[in-house]
């Protein structure tokens, strides 16, 4: 549904849901595969834990995500205009993740695309999100961050493969004429900084071949300290960035969700900042770096517990691959207190996702007979055709 644009209209958040596989790797067992130590892991990384997918994929967990966000919001899919899926761990090159988290959720009237912004993704998709609602473009938009991780990291190298896991988080806009929600977005880039974090094949300059593969090129490449570098930096700044341009005093500020990477990433932004313990949130040390889904998993889990309120100004930051970055203020407008799940609400939400899929493989069926009625009956008119020639 398109939205009236002769008003000023804001992006509020409606719906909020995360999902993380029930599989834990502790630090522990990590450190049987490979040269590395519970004690070195959460001094340098503050990581204790990581959830990995098992049978999950990137799609499943978003779908997961989604489907608890608009139990939230108490919408039906079909209200959605827009679903943008952030991540750099997609199902496929294509098609997009986005479209089989439409089809899965039964968003029959959304559009769907993926947004690849490594680390910042999350930001990057809820500016465009909110930025869509502002224009009148749409006015519900479903955006995801998700990853598996697991699938892409080199589990040989001890500088990588402790830091990441996997999961998924997912905020629902609406747009309303009142003030409130996503005020602002900035977002910034930096490609000379582009081999620092990386996946260098599976694309078009190093597509997949036999060499690629031998040489471990499709897994992650970082180089460790020029990251942790460029990450103090640039937290601290797009963090400001973000307050000044939504006119929100630092002091105003009443918690940052930054991207969970790392601890002392984090310690250093809030010093920085000069933010007490309680205005920052933390969960680094259970989920690793979920790279675009750990900024959408961190503030579903500071509203579980209850330290997000209506009114409160919040900043969300993010950095990395690109070298990108990005930072979004928002002023919280609803109420965290949700609706409890009765049995007769979870059967209906139940009813309504195995109707999707039930419609979802019809149509596939009906697409394939659909090819095969209309090949027969272009051969039977090529004949008539020959026939009457
Ligand atoms: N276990 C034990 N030792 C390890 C190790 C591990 N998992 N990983 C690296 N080391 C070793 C190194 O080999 C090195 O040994 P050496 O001195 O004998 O050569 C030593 O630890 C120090 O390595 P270094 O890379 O300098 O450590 P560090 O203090 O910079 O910490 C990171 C490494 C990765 C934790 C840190 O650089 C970091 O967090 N960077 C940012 C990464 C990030 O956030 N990436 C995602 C961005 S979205």
């Amino acid at each position: 549904m398109a939205a009236n644009n002769q008003t000023q209209r804001y992006a509020h958040i409606i719906g909020w849901g995360k999902y993380a596989p029930p599989n834990t790797l502790t630090n522990d067992e990590l450190a049987k595969r490979v040269d590395t130590s519970d004690a070195w892991i959460r001094e340098r990384t503050g990581i204790v834990e990581r959830r990995i997918a098992t049978k999950e994929t990137t799609a499943t967990l978003a779908l997961y995500a989604a489907q608890d966000a608009l139990e939230v919001a108490d919408i039906d899919p079909k209200e959605i205009d827009l679903v943008i899926v952030a991540t750099s761990t997609p199902e496929y090159v294509f098609p997009a993740t986005a479209s089989i988290v439409q089809d899965q959720l039964g968003a029959e009237n959304a559009g769907a695309f993926d947004l690849s912004a490594a680390c910042s993704g999350f930001v990057y998709a809820l500016s465009v999100g909110a930025g869509m609602i502002r224009s009148g473009q749409h006015n519900t938009v479903l955006v995801i961050g998700a990853e598996t991780f697991s699938r892409i990291v080199n589990w040989k190298d001890r500088a990588t493969c402790v830091l990441f896991g996997d999961g998924a988080g997912a905020l629902l806009l609406r747009g309303s004429p009142h003030y409130g929600g996503v005020l602002s977005t900035v977002l910034g880039s930096d490609g000379s900084g582009s081999e620092l974090l990386i996946v260098p094949a599976g694309g078009s300059k190093n597509p997949a071949s036999l060499e690629t593969v031998m040489n471990n090129m499709h897994t992650v490449k970082m180089n460790g300290r020029e990251v942790y570098r460029f990450a103090t930096r640039v937290m601290v700044d797009a963090t400001k960035q973000a307050l000044q341009k939504a006119n929100v005093p630092l002091e105003e500020l009443d918690m940052l969700i930054p991207h969970q990477a790392n601890a002392r990433i984090i310690d250093y932004a809030a010093k920085s900042l000069h933010l007490p313990p309680e205005k920052v949130f933390q969960n680094v040390e259970h989920y690793g770096n979920t790279s675009a889904a750990s900024i959408p998993i961190a503030l579903v889990e500071a509203i579980e517990a209850k330290r997000v309120h209506p009114g409160d100004h919040l900043v969300m930051v993010g950095f990395g691959g690109g070298l990108s970055w990005g930072s979004c203020a928002v002023q919280w407008t609803i109420p965290t207190v949700t609706r409890p799940m009765t049995p007769q609400r979870a059967a209906q939400s139940r009813l309504r996702y195995r109707w999707s899929n039930f419609k979802s493989f019809g149509h596939r069926v009906l697409r394939r007979v659909d090819s095969g009625v209309s090949k027969v009956l272009d051969r039977l008119e090529g004949e008539n055709n020959g026939n009457g020639a």
